[in-house]
């Protein structure tokens, strides 16, 4: 039986392209649902040509209200009946109530090493402090945002020179490779993170 995957997206859109890209042939889960708070999301259009059901909740329609928002969003996620939910660019922070009914199937990719650079701008932090690494990691997710256990890093090598913008451009293609790989071992219970050194995947 198929697992059933949801993702979230606001913008681009490129991860969840590269997720529902790979699930193919014999992996085990296909994708059941592509979820925007924004109306305008680039992704949308790239889900529907994927041929994947799309659902939009605009967040700017509960003028603040939160439990309403995700209200609506559940209201989705029923119709779509996902086991696991993957975050993709989603802008939202997602409460406890909703993270408890959604218990340890949440994941979100962030384009940092997590625990380093928890938030917004983080290449232009890691240029700035002086790292030679950069990367993404992959994370269950809880209510204290970027935190939850970690099921996968990609690192990056940060150049001389390097601009914010060349090393987002690089992380990302990372990002296109990991968050696939942590979905095909997630979702066949195989719990063990992937971590990926510079261009080879170690574990
Ligand atoms: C990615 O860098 C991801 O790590 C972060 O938001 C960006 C989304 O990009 N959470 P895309 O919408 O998947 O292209």
């Amino acid at each position: 039986m198929n697992k059933r995957v949801a993702i979230f997206i606001s913008g681009k859109g490129s991860n969840m392209v590269s997720l529902v890209e790979s699930m193919v042939g014999n992996h085990v889960a296909r994708p059941c649902l592509v979820l925007s708070d924004n109306p305008c999301a680039e992704g949308l259009e790239k889900a529907r040509k994927l041929r994947v059901p799309v659902a939009v909740v605009d967040h700017r329609a509960f003028s603040g209200d939160k439990r309403a928002f995700e209200s609506a969003m559940i209201a989705e996620l029923d119709k779509a009946s996902p086991q696991i939910i993957c975050l993709a660019g989603f802008m939202r922070i997602l409460s406890r109530e909703f993270l408890l009914k959604w218990h340890d199937r949440v994941l979100n990719i962030h384009p940092s090493l997590l625990p380093k650079y928890k938030g917004l701008d983080t290449h232009a932090r890691a240029i700035e402090a002086g790292d030679r690494v950069a990367g993404c990691t992959v994370h269950k997710v809880m209510p204290q945002v970027d935190s939850g256990e970690i099921m996968g890093t990609a690192k990056v090598q940060i150049y001389k020179g390097d601009t914010p913008e060349a090393l987002a451009k690089r992380v990302l293609e990372k990002e296109h490779m990991l968050y696939p790989k942590v979905l095909k071992r997630y979702s066949l219970a195989d719990y063990r993170p992937v971590f990926m050194e510079f261009d080879r995947v170690c574990r």
